[in-house]
This record gives structure tokens, sequence and C-alpha cells, in this order.
């Protein structure tokens, strides 16, 4: 059935920068954006009112780890104290916990706590999710955690894009044997099981080092994955600039990374993804130089890295409102980062991330009257509706 989606105060398009239409409409068919402008509204469609709201492409998450057993409130105690997130990390403690408690649950225990998750983001207006595995480390546990994300892909109204994540190294092996397990075997069994998308490494101090991340990513390359990394997010180790070398479709975190790195993604179109959420939970004083994105016309995405150790919150418009307060991003760019680029960053933006004729409509439309109030309503729930493919799957339609 056709939708209409009537007399908005703002619809964000996102063509050019927001590109607002002022008390405008769209009308949906077939799950598709078919007009986007002055419409005329007709009785026999399925009508949204969308008077005194704003609506804006359906929010897209490029980053995520919602995969995951168990919980680590005590570590969030710790640090909160002053201990460091590297500390816990060495003691045994960060990623090696949540492996530990993921290893002990069941897929379908897996399931059930991540769907629960994506029906949360639904109501924050999320219509697209990127999720990682990396909290299984051996071959059989990586598997399991793809296979529960495309459970998930089959079950969820959400588009779901999975991704390999190569996380750390499991307590007593040697770098170099697991750098070769990954490589020699869980990397083609992936592929061969078709169970992501992309393949993404963490690129740090305190994680693998820039040319295990090149060797990992050379052969991930080979058999057909996009190419993600988690860069410069504890020191700059030069992550971003092989994310650039490489091509990878986003680098994300870039806490460290310098002015000549953002010129080098600029260049190789490298989508840099920031997570504000991240650097707020961690409580690093290290923040993205978002004046030297702007001034060199490279846009970010804004993801939420939602996961149990480094940032709990999944809300995307708490994101934005997090990327404006910590990092000083204008709204705008924002809006943009969690739409557009958040898109590119996933390589979808040729059906998502923009309000157009014949992109899917994905929506979210908020409940206030312009753009500016989605992040300073911070510390309220503004989503009115989340639409996707045409469809109101949060929100009611009174
Ligand atoms: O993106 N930086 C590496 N990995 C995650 C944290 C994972 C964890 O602490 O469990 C991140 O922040
Ligand atoms: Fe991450």
């Amino acid at each position: 059935m056709a939708m209409l989606i009537r007399n908005a105060s703002e619809i964000l398009t996102m063509k050019r920068g927001l590109s607002i239409l002022k008390n405008a409409s769209v009308l949906v068919e077939n799950g598709k954006i078919r007009k986007v402008g002055q419409i005329k509204s007709d009785k026999a469609r399925n009508v949204v009112d969308a008077n005194g709201c704003v609506v804006c492409p359906g929010l897209v998450d490029s980053h995520t780890h919602l995969v995951y057993g168990g919980s680590r409130e005590d570590e969030f105690a710790m640090r909160v104290t002053g201990v460091k997130y590297e500390k816990i990390a060495k003691a045994g403690g960060g990623i090696a916990s949540t492996v530990r408690m993921t290893h002990q649950a069941s897929e379908d225990i897996l399931y059930k706590s991540a769907m629960k998750r994506l029906k949360n983001l639904v109501k924050h207006g999320t219509t697209t999710v990127e999720i990682k595995s990396g909290y299984g480390l051996s071959p059989a546990e990586e598997i399991k955690t793809l296979r529960v994300i495309k459970r998930l892909k089959k079950d969820s109204e959400l588009d779901i894009v999975p991704t390999y994540l190569v996380h750390t190294i499991p307590d007593q092996m040697k770098r170099r044997d697991y750098i070769d397990l990954v490589i020699e075997e869980i990397i083609p069994k992936v592929a061969r099981a078709k169970l992501a998308d992309f393949c993404d490494i963490f690129c740090d101090k305190i994680a693998f080092t820039r040319r295990e991340s090149e060797k990992v990513l050379l052969s991930a390359k080979k058999y057909g994955f996009g190419l993600k990394i988690h860069a410069d997010q504890f020191a700059d180790i030069h992550g971003a600039y092989l994310a650039a070398k490489l091509k990878c479709a986003s680098a994300d975190h870039l806490e460290y990374s310098t002015k000549g790195a953002i010129r080098a993604m600029k260049k190789a179109g490298v989508v840099p993804t920031l997570l504000p959420g991240a650097t707020l939970f961690l409580q690093f004083k290290k923040k993205p130089n978002v004046r030297t994105y702007k001034k060199l016309y490279c846009h970010p995405a804004l993801a939420s890295d939602y996961n149990p150790g480094s940032c709990m919150i999944y809300s995307m418009p708490k994101i934005i409102a997090l990327a404006c307060i910590v990092y000083g991003m204008h709204v705008e760019d924002a809006l943009l980062g969690a739409t557009k680029y958040g898109a590119r960053a996933l390589c979808l933006f040729n059906r998502i991330g923009s309000i157009e004729t014949g992109k899917q409509a994905d929506f979210v439309i908020f409940n206030v009257d312009n753009y500016k109030k989605i992040p300073y309503y911070f510390g309220e729930d503004i989503v009115r509706y989340t639409i996707k493919k045409g469809r109101i799957i949060y929100g009611k339609n009174s």
C-alpha cells in the first residue's frame, strides 16, 4: 500500500548538506520513495501526519558490537575511579572477559539478547545497523557469533550488515600463530559460508600492529570482503594511513589521527567514522579534531560503537548530541554523519541515507519542529515513528 507522510515541518533530504524542505510531504510506494515535496493528500492512502515534526532518513549505525554475552559493570565502576581501560585489559579483563562470557552463552541466548537490543535501536530511529563479531576469537566461536548475526538479519525488520572483526589475540596463543589461524582458517571459512560483508581489525597499540593489520586485511580483500579498521583509538600507530593505503570503506575511532592522516583518508575515499559515545564512556581527553575534518571537506560518519566495554549507548539521537557536545561538531554535520555518511561507510548510499526518489523508504520522524532540537532535547526520547521500507516499525499512527 502507498503511504503519504504529510506536511512535515522539515524534511531533511540530505542531498547537499541537509537540503531542508519546509511544510513538505513524502509519497512512498512499494517500500520506495516515489515523490518528495508538495503532494496532494489522497484518502485511499495510509497517511502519516508529520505536522510539527522533522522527517529524517532512517538512522544508520555503521559500527556496533551488539552480539555478546554477559556484562562489564564492574570494570565500569573501576574505570570511573581512575583505573585505565588498558590496565584492565592487561589484567585479563576488557575484551577477554566478554570473550569468556560469550563462549559460555549458547547461540539461542546470544540471539535473544541481541534481538532485544535491536528492538531498542528501532525505538531510537535506527533503520540500518552494522554488527561485528569479535568476541569469539576461535574459528568455531567467531562462526557461532556470525551465525547469530545471520539469524538476526533474517528475522529483524532492520537492514543488518555483518562484519567479521579480528579483535584480539586469545590467551596462551602466540601472535604469529593467531594471525596465521585468522588468514588460513577463519577468513576462508567465513567467506565460504558468506557470513560477513566486511572484515575489520583492531589496529592499535593494545591490539594488532599496523603490519599485522595490513596482512590480515589484504588476505580478507582477496576473499572479496569490504575492509574496515579500528584505528588510532589509543595511540597514533598510523592506522588511518593504512586505511587510506588499502582503500578501506571506513576507518573508525580516530582519536589520535593527524591532519596528514585525515588528508590521506579524504584522498583515498575512506569514510572516517567517529564514535563519540566511546570517547565519552572511556573518559578520553584526546578527541578527534572535527575542525580539521571540516577544513579539509572530509565528512565523518557517526556511529554508536555499542558494546559492553567502551560504550553502552545505542541511541543514535544521543550519539548525534554527543558528537556536538563532546567533539564540538556542527549539528548539521552530526545529522549528516548519522545518515548519509553512515550509509557511505557501509557502501549503501545508492539505496539508503537520503530522502530521494527511488531510494528505500526508511525514515525517522522526530517529534520536534526543527532539526536543531534533535540534539538539544538530549534527555528526551523524541522519536515519534521509525519507518522501514514504507512500514511503521515503531510508533503509533493515531
Ligand atoms: O570498538 N576498540 C576495540 N573494541 C571495542 C571495545 C570492545 C570492548 O571493550 O569490549 C571498541 O571500542
Ligand atoms: Fe568498535
